[in-house]
C-alpha cells in the first residue's frame, strides 16, 4: 500500500490527511475540483489547496466526470474518497447537487472498480455522524429510542427537547454507537448513509476491502474560514473577530461531539494498514459532547471579543439537538485514541484563526437564504 489517491484532497480533513501520508513515505495524489465555496474564487490564495501544492501529485478535476476518476485512479493502491458537497442545511435545497456529487460520485467509482482494470486494493470513505439523525437517545419508559426530527410546533413554542418517538415524553441523550438506527434528517445525511451502503456493498462483492468513517464535528487549523454553511467554530470567530454579535440557535444547551483534525486524520490513515477493519464503518469523534453556548463563550473570550452573544430561540428545522459518539469500536479495532481535549483543540484552532485574513461575514446571507427557504424559524 504506497500509492494513496485522495480525492476531496485538498479540503480540511483530506488535506491533512495527505500531508501526514506524503510524511510517511507514501506517494499521494489528489483529486479535486477547488470548488470555489471551499477555496475561494482564486484558489491559488487558497491556504487550504497552497498546503498541498508541490507535496501530493494534484489533479484538479471532479468525482462527477468518468475521465478524472480514471485519470486519478491509475496506479493506485488505495482510495480515501472524501471529496463531497457538506452543508446540512444548504443540502435541503441544492438536492440535486448534493445527492449528484456524492452519490453520484461514488457510484462512478465503484463502476469503474465493478467493470475496468484497476489497481484498487482498499476503498476508504467517509460517511458523517449525520446519518444517524437525532441518534440514540433513553426514554425514562421506553428504554433505548431512536427519536425523529422534532416538531416545528414544540420548537415554535421554545421546547427544544428531544421526545421519545413511542410515548412522547423527554428523552434523554446517550452515546450513539454504530449500529444503531441509521435515519438521516438531511439530504446531506442521506447522501453519506447511501455513499457507506454503496461503498460496502459494492466492494464486498469485489472483495476489495472497504472502510468507511462517521466523523463527528470536526475542527482545527484548516477548516474553511469562508464557507458560512458549514462549522460553528468557524462561523462564530468570523463574527466574533469582527465584534458582530452571534446569535445562538434554539436554548444555546444543543451539544456537539467536536474532534480535533489530527485525531480525525490519525484515525483514518490508520484503516490504511489494518486487516481487520474490512467492511466495518467506524465512528470517530472524542466521545464527549460539548454545548453550543459553551464554545461561544471560550471563543468570545480568547478573541477577546465585545460582540454580544444572544440566544435568539431561532432554530432550523433538520438540526440535529445533541449528539456524541460511543468510539469503542474505532478504539478496539484501529486502536484509535484522541489525543487533544476540546480545550486543546481549540486553543489551537483559534490561535490558527488569528494568523488568517479576516473574511466577510457572509453568515447572516447564509441565513436569509435558509430563511427565505422555509427551513430557518
Ligand atoms: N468536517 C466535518 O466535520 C465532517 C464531518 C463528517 C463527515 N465529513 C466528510 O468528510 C469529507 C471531507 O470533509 P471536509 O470537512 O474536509 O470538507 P471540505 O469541504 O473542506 O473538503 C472537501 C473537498 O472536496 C472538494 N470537492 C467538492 N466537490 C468536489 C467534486 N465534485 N470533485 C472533486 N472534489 C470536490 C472541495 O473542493 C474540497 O477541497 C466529506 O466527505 C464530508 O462529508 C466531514
Ligand atoms: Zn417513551
Amino acid at each position: 500500500m504506497k500509492n494513496i489517491l485522495i480525492t476531496g484532497g485538498a479540503g480540511f480533513i483530506g488535506s491533512t490527511i495527505g500531508l501526514k501520508l506524503a510524511n510517511q513515505g507514501y506517494n499521494v495524489t489528489v483529486l479535486d475540483c477547488l470548488s470555489e465555496q471551499i477555496h475561494g474564487k482564486n484558489p491559488n490564495e487558497s491556504e487550504l489547496y497552497n498546503r498541498i501544492k508541490g507535496k501530493v501529485t494534484f489533479i484538479r478535476g471532479t468525482v462527477i466526470s468518468r475521465e478524472d476518476w480514471q485519470k486519478a485512479l491509475d496506479g493506485q493502491d488505495v482510495v480515501i474518497h472524501l471529496a463531497a458537497e457538506t452543508g446540512t442545511g444548504q443540502s435541503m435545497y441544492e438536492i440535486y447537487k448534493y445527492c449528484n456529487t456524492n452519490i453520484g460520485g461514488t457510484a462512478i467509482l465503484l463502476d469503474i472498480l465493478a467493470n475496468e482494470k484497476h489497481s484498487i486494493k482498499k476503498v476508504i470513505v467517509a460517511e458523517s455522524r449525520a446519518i444517524y439523525g437525532e441518534g440514540t437517545y433513553n426514554c425514562p419508559h421506553c428504554g433505548t429510542v431512536y427519536p425523529v426530527v422534532r416538531e416545528e410546533k414544540d420548537m415554535l413554542s421554545g421546547d427544544f427537547n428531544v421526545k421519545c418517538p413511542k410515548c412522547g415524553a423527554n428523552a434523554e441523550l446517550v452515546k450513539t454507537s454504530e449500529d444503531c438506527l441509521i435515519h438521516p434528517t438531511s439530504v446531506y445525511g442521506i447522501t453519506k448513509q447511501v455513499q457507506g451502503e454503496l461503498v460496502h456493498t459494492v466492494c464486498k462483492s469485489l472483495n476489495i476491502p472497504s472502510v468507511s468513517f462517521r466523523y463527528q464535528n470536526v475542527y482545527g487549523p484548516g477548516q474553511s474560514l469562508k464557507n458560512p454553511y458549514t462549522g460553528i467554530l468557524s462561523i462564530f470567530s468570523n463574527s466574533l473577530r469582527q465584534n458582530h454579535d452571534i446569535n445562538i440557535f434554539e436554548d444555546g444547551t444543543e451539544s456537539r461531539d467536536f474532534v480535533y483534525i489530527d485525531d480525525v486524520a490519525d484515525a483514518t490513515i490508520l484503516a490504511i494498514e489494518n486487516d481487520k477493519c474490512a467492511y466495518k464503518a467506524f465512528n470517530v469523534g472524542t466521545g464527549k459532547a460539548v454545548d453550543v453556548m459553551t464554545v461561544a463563550k471560550y471563543l468570545k473570550e480568547f478573541y477577546k471579543s465585545e460582540s454580544k452573544i444572544k440566544i435568539t430561540g431561532n432554530f432550523r428545522l433538520g438540526d440535529i439537538r445533541h449528539n456524541y459518539a460511543d468510539i469503542s469500536l474505532a478504539q478496539n479495532i484501529l486502536g484509535y485514541v484522541p489525543k487533544y481535549s476540546f480545550e486543546e483543540g481549540l486553543k489551537k484552532f483559534c490561535t490558527w484563526v488569528l494568523t488568517q485574513p479576516l473574511e466577510e461575514d457572509n453568515y447572516k446571507k447564509s441565513l436569509e437564504e435558509m430563511k427565505n427557504k422555509g427551513l430557518y424559524k
